[in-house]
């Protein structure tokens, strides 16, 4: 097959983060999907409805002349989240999700939760009007070794969660193990996943075998290579639960590349050509429309978009870095030469 053509796609995790930055990566992201789901995860966070419709104002107004894209917005949780303000924007359209971060857990999650007992009111809340919660999945314990946080979130902190909320709607963002594919496949359809493009193609070695690897970095951290192949097996089976969310998360290489780097994999402009060799290298290139294109507008309860994006069997070329007034934001290496191109 030398040409494919897809519903245009739709990023379920985003950060496109704000000034200087938003308007550098937003284009990419705008190329190749129609709409994404808007981390919150600013400084400070967005936490009400009015921050949210100021943010997305921001966004539409970087967006550059005769490009389309939608933001779906959320909110971030906090311990002090109004059950009433989370109610309005969900009914005025505006807000799709709403963020879970536990307290410490990545960037910008120091406003997260830390006792959940404080936000079920407004989960209980979520789960009537069915708006759904979108979870980093990792404690935060320092004595739980950063390779098994998301396995013990699943345990101590999600199932219960999901046991104490009967239909509240859950997405577990980013997953990175085993664990959580089988644990996702054995849920109902109240849950979904998303995966990241990085995911699919590291693993932890890449990060730490022959020198550090900084723009490799991310949270959750990349697993074991048994890991990374559970997750390509989820992406490519074509079950509806498993959808794209790119997690691409820009820093600059200033930040990238100090005593104490930020994480965060910056994937927007090559996403496409990667998952498209991903698929194809796992004979699944039919399986692609729905990780990228149908699965996740199911579970967000959305059409389809009638638009769409052809990529051609050419190798196409990117910048290693893309500039913002903040200073080069490397772009995603996925070690391996790309064959398809997006038209
Ligand atoms: O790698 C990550 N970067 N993981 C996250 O959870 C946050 C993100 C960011 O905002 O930089
Ligand atoms: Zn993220």
């Amino acid at each position: 097959m030398t040409t494919i053509t897809l519903a245009r796609p739709d990023d379920w995790h985003l950060h496109l983060r704000d000034g200087a930055m938003m308007r550098a990566v937003l284009p990419h992201s705008a190329a190749h999907f129609a709409r994404a789901i808007i981390m919150p995860n600013l400084v400070p966070p967005v936490v009400t409805s009015a921050q949210a419709k100021a943010y997305r104002d921001r966004i539409m107004a970087a967006l550059p002349e005769g490009m389309s894209f939608e933001p779906l917005m959320t909110l971030y949780l906090t311990e002090d989240t109004d059950p009433n303000d989370v109610a309005a924007a969900h009914a005025s359209g505006l807000v799709k999700a709403v963020k879970l971060y536990p307290a410490g857990a990545t960037t910008n999650s120091a406003s997260g939760v830390a006792n959940f007992d404080a936000v079920r009111p407004t989960l209980e809340r979520m789960a009537e009007i069915g708006l759904p919660l979108c979870v980093h999945g990792e404690v935060t314990d320092h004595d739980i070794d950063i390779f098994d946080r998301e396995a013990v979130f699943i345990d101590r902190v999600l199932d219960p969660i999901r046991r104490a909320t009967p239909g509240l709607r859950v997405v577990m963002e980013h997953i990175t193990t085993s664990n959580a594919v089988d644990y996702a496949r054995a849920q109902d359809g109240t849950l979904g996943a998303t995966i990241t493009t990085h995911h699919l193609v590291i693993n932890r070695n890449h990060i730490l075998a022959g020198g550090i690897k900084p723009h490799y970095y991310c949270l959750p951290v990349a697993k074991r290579e048994e890991h990374r192949l559970a997750l390509r097996n989820a992406a490519t089976s074509g079950a509806a639960r498993f959808f794209l969310g790119t997690d691409s998360a820009p820093h600059t290489d200033a930040n990238k590349l100090l005593p104490c780097g930020c994480a965060g994999c910056f994937t927007a402009p090559n996403t496409m050509s990667i998952l498209a060799q991903v698929f194809e290298e796992d004979g699944a290139l039919d399986k692609l429309e729905g990780f990228t294109s149908k699965n996740g507008p199911a579970f967000y309860g959305l059409p389809v978009n009638t638009s769409t994006i052809t990529l051609t069997k050419i190798p196409p070329t990117f910048p290693p870095h893309v500039d913002s007034d903040d200073g080069p934001v490397t772009v995603f290496d996925p070690g391996f030469d790309l064959t398809w191109s997006v038209q």
